[in-house]
């Protein structure tokens, strides 16, 4: 998962730069998760609204801004500004722990751990390297170059190369390139692959050598360059494209990349989920809970009277989910929200 989300463009940027700067300090900071999920969300539909925004009463409209959020954003557009926000950015505390959280493999706990030693910025953090796990230690040899988006040209060479290397690896495999691409995303913050292979079920036995297999090899042709953890069905690594001889001045940037091996009948709840976007995936959630199912990452099963979950449905693509809860289907770029 990538750790910097991009900002949207909309006409109501301001409003929703704060409001984003809010939900990750509530996140990092404060661990308020509940906190940081009403900031994005509130942020999310405000960039879709279609008009400049004039008041605190006028965003009270829209669900997902309530009586706090509306308050600021009366401060901001009286004022330019946002009081809360200037402490937050004047706090050294805040402002260090905000940062540290940046590199991957530090999360608001490690951040609080290393800002407790005395550890604020990226010279402290080289100055300690020697403490810092594996994860850690990657996340900050490429912190400048994880920073940066990757543009959707990329993202295509990336898939080509990755799904014509599966095919070498097995014909079988499935393969399917998740997150904000499937969503038609003009950049993304990192690769998120999920992988099946009709040999493997959530019945049959675990079969790492499938995932292994496919990541020894991308290493093998040097994609892949660097791992951060390889688990039994999950992959969180590093990769870097090649120049071609056409563009042999070009140098590709170092990218986070997660691979994961997903069961036959499992598949499509997962493209599903990992394809997103995140507030997508709660609105879905929450109208299949309406409709009587309860859907996650793994299964959608029906909620008995007593509301127990029976046993999962038969899933052989992502439309037969939208089909159980009656819901229109939609395509993978209409799941903004
Ligand atoms: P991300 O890679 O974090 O998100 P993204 O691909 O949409 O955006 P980016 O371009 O910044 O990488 O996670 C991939 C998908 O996983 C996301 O679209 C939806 C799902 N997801 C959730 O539903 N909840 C979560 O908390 C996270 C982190 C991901
Ligand atoms: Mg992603």
């Amino acid at each position: 998962m990538s750790k910097r989300k991009a900002p949207q463009e909309s006409l109501n940027e301001g409003i929703t730069d704060f409001l984003v700067e809010l939900a990750n300090y509530e996140r990092n900071v404060n661990r308020a998760v509940h906190k940081y999920n009403a900031y994005r969300k509130a942020a999310s539909v405000i960039s879709k609204y279609p008009q400049k925004i004039k008041s605190g009463t006028e965003a009270k409209k829209l669900d997902g801004v309530g009586a706090k959020i509306a308050e600021k954003i009366d401060e901001f557009l009286q004022t330019g500004t946002l009081r809360k926000l200037d402490k937050i950015r004047n706090d050294d505390t805040s402002s260090s722990i905000n940062f540290l959280t940046r590199v991957t493999g530090i999360g608001p706990a490690a951040a609080r751990k290393f800002f407790d030693e005395g550890v604020k910025t990226l010279e402290d953090l080289k100055n300690i390297e020697h403490k810092l796990n594996h994860h850690q230690q990657i996340g900050l040899k490429y912190f400048e170059e994880f920073e940066k988006r990757i543009p959707r040209a990329e993202m295509q060479t990336m898939e080509a190369l990755i799904l014509k290397e599966l095919d070498k690896v097995g014909t079988d495999y499935i393969g399917t390139i998740c997150g904000s691409y499937r969503r038609g995303a003009e950049s993304s913050g990192d690769i998120d692959i999920l992988l099946t292979h009709p040999d493997y079920t959530s019945e049959s036995e675990k079969q790492a050598k499938l995932l292994h297999d496919v990541v020894d090899h991308l290493e093998s042709v040097g994609f892949v360059t660097d791992t951060l953890s390889k688990g039994d069905t999950k992959f969180m690594g590093v990769c870097q494209l090649q120049p071609s001889d056409e563009e042999e001045e070009e140098e590709y940037l170092h990218r986070r990349i997660d691979i994961r091996l997903i069961p036959k009948d499992q598949y499509y709840c997962g493209v599903l989920y990992f394809t997103g976007s995140d507030i997508f995936n709660k609105n879905m959630r929450t109208h299949a809970l309406e409709k009587g199912f309860t859907l996650n990452e793994y299964t959608i099963r029906p909620l008995g009277v007593t509301g127990m979950a029976g046993e999962p449905l038969l899933v052989d693509s992502e439309k037969d989910i939208f089909d159980y809860i009656q819901w229109k289907y939609k395509e993978p770029k209409e799941r903004s929200q």
